[in-house]
């Protein structure tokens, strides 16, 4: 198997402009410099507390935000080189700052799938045109083709010919999310970024539409990047979980592997929180201390360091790497 997307060093900062003269007196630093690889075909998840910088992440790699630094590697055949150190090469896959027609044609291989339909799809447009609309802006389809196409698409995701013309307050909240999941896949793209696309249905929904999503990844050769707070369905979805913290990811490891043996001591927090369901089990609670930090103003050396319990000297001092403990796991933290 392949990669698809490689991130280096990414960061994403937005400025914060004060003072009668609206200058720039700071930076949020949202993404502060992740490096990771998404292989061809994979759910890579990720999640983290809110406001930790997974949409920011999501939209930076697939150039809906300008990223501050860094290289976005990305390859819609699936075939990245395995090494992105090896020089020349890869700057043919960096699209950080590839612009105009260039990026315009990229853009049919990249799409994004938002946590709320009822705020993504413009209620004045009937579904055949909100649906279409991929197709026209990149000028691969019109007319009676983009009509065709619109309505493969639809019954792809179960719906049909029947909801073309109509508007999307027509439809459940299910069902709008799976409007806007065949526009996400009306160009054929390769990877999609789905942020929290469950969250805004009801739970018994929320099963039939990951079902879909395995499906459509299985039919249409997808690969994900699958964004959520909820562990349970991270854990169902996941190939492999990358775990955010200010800006940074601090873990990286197959679900299983994540939950049974989580190494950073926020990941360790986070998990505690899910009630086991086998009573004979005890997991300890682990209570966070401590405000989240800001991302304005992230803490020194390791930015966890002020709400972890095993927090030593060094951790207020230097930045723990990334690296892997275990074949496919990785934690920054300076206990490994
Ligand atoms: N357009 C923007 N301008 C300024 N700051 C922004 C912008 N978008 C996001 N931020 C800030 O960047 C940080 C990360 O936000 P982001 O939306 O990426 O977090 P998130 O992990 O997706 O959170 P949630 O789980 O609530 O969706 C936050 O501090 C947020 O306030
Ligand atoms: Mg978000």
């Amino acid at each position: 198997m392949g990669n698809i997307v490689t991130a280096i060093n990414l960061r994403k900062y937005f400025p914060i402009v004060g003072g009668v003269f609206r200058r720039k007196i700071g930076d949020v630093k949202a993404v502060d410099g992740v490096t990771f690889t998404i292989k061809t075909g994979e759910t890579f998840g990720l999640v983290g507390e809110s406001g930790c910088g997974k949409t920011t992440l999501g939209k930076t790699l697939i150039r809906l935000l300008d990223p501050t630094s860094g290289k976005i590697l990305f390859d819609p055949e699936g075939n990245l080189p395995e090494d992105p150190k090896i020089g020349e090469r890869i700057n043919n896959y960096d699209i950080s700052s590839i612009k105009g027609r260039k990026l315009k044609s990229l853009r049919r291989y990249m799409q994004i799938v938002y946590q709320n339909p009822s705020t993504s799809l413009n209620p004045r447009m009937l579904v055949k045109d909100i649906v279409a609309e991929p197709l026209v802006v990149q000028g691969l389809a019109k007319g009676k083709e983009a009509e065709e196409r619109v309505l493969q698409i639809l019954e792809r995701v179960g719906l049909a010919r029947e909801h073309l013309y109509r508007y999307p307050h027509e439809f459940s909240g299910g069902q709008k999310q799976r409007i806007a999941i065949a526009r996400a896949l009306i160009t054929h793209p390769k990877f999609i970024v789905l942020d929290e696309p469950t969250s805004s249905v009801d739970v018994s929904v929320r099963a039939s539409l990951l079902d879909l999503f395995k499906e459509l990844q299985k039919k249409m050769g997808l690969t994900y990047l699958f964004i959520s707070h909820d562990l349970s369905m991270i854990e169902a979805i996941s190939d492999r979980v990358a775990v955010m913290y200010l800006g940074k990811i601090v873990e990286i490891a197959d679900p299983r592997e994540l939950f049974n043996n989580p190494l950073h001591p926020y990941t360790q927090a986070l998990f505690s929180a899910i009630p086991i369901p086998d009573p004979e089990v005890k997991r300890e609670r682990i209570i966070l201390g401590g405000e989240p930090p800001s991302p304005a103003n992230p803490p020194s050396g390791c930015r966890f360091h002020p709400r972890c319990r095993y927090a030593k000297d060094i951790c207020s001092k230097q930045e723990p790497a990334l690296i892997e403990v275990k074949p496919g796991h990785y934690v920054a933290c300076h206990l490994y």
